[in-house]
């Protein structure tokens, strides 16, 4: 196979959560630059129109659907989309995440924060990764990639405490181990990116905050969104049929200490 087709996910039909923005639109637009057919979940659902109109204009063959990955029937409504527009699902990223709203040590940290963390953080990806696999179970393959972070293989405090962000992320590496020996024999390959500190809408929240991650990176450099996209794509296609149940960490360095 030509080192082109290996790496190939044309005529794919692929779901991304979170793809309004980020790290989600970057790989969104990697699937869809590259030939896939691309369901794009949101739940800001103005952001979601303009990147999708964007996108088809551009060319491309993507459907915006507008979901909050917390809530399950709007989850499976957007697979069951996914399945109505391009025939089934054959690449599944469930990337959408929050980091904790309360920014503080776990004893000063409120139950709104925890609960609102791990319900887009872990219970978004339980609910996409679910609905996904009902339909790639019975197509006989798929690609599940989750997105976590390099703080889901040690904890955040060292630079800011982070309680529910690093359980939840800890949560998704380990379920991405346990789906990928459940459905080993299925033809289905369950993966998940380990981001560092990557500079998104989102992220970082102020000057200060990236000199702080840039210093803390052996890089001494945050990485542009972009740079996610050659692992996503690796992870995507056929270049990673043999790969399961691994965390790819891209963080310049950080895990390597
Ligand atoms: N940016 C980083 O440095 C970094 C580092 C490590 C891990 N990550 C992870 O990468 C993923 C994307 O991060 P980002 O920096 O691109 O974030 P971002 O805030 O730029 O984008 C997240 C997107 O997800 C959407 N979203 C949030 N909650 C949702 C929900 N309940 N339902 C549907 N959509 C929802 C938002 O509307 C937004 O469009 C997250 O899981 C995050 O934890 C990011």
């Amino acid at each position: 196979m030509s080192l082109t087709r290996l790496f190939s996910v044309d005529g794919k039909a692929a779901l991304v959560t979170g793809a309004a923005s980020g790290l989600g639109r970057a790989m969104a637009e990697a699937l869809a630059e590259n030939g896939a057919r691309v369901v794009l979940v949101d739940r800001d659902n103005a952001a979601l129109a303009d990147i999708v109109a964007r996108m088809n204009g551009a060319g491309r063959q993507v459907l915006g659907v507008e979901a909050d990955v917390t809530d399950l029937p709007s989850v499976e409504d957007a697979v069951a989309q996914s399945e109505a527009a391009f025939g089934g699902l054959d690449i599944c990223v469930a990337n959408a995440g929050i980091s904790d709203p309360d920014r503080a040590r776990l004893h000063e940290s409120s139950t709104e924060s925890w609960r609102a963390t791990i319900d887009v953080n872990l219970n978004g990806v339980f609910h996409t990764n679910r609905a996904a696999l009902r339909v790639m179970v019975r197509q006989g393959h798929g690609k599940i990639i989750n997105v976590a972070s390099m703080w889901g293989h040690v904890g955040p405090a060292g630079l800011f405490p982070r309680p529910a962000y690093a359980a939840s992320k800890g949560a998704v590496v380990n379920l991405t181990r346990e789906l990928a020996l459940e459905y080993a024999g299925s033809g289905i390959q369950v993966n998940a990116i380990c981001p560092g500190f990557f500079r998104t809408e989102g992220r970082p929240r102020s000057e200060d905050a990236a000199r702080l991650m840039a210093d803390y990176t052996p890089m001494k450099r945050l990485a542009e969104a972009d740079e996610i996209k050659g692992t996503l794509l690796y992870l995507a296609s056929a270049a990673s049929d043999f790969v399961t149940g691994t965390s790819l960490v891209i963080d310049g360095g950080v895990l390597a200490r």
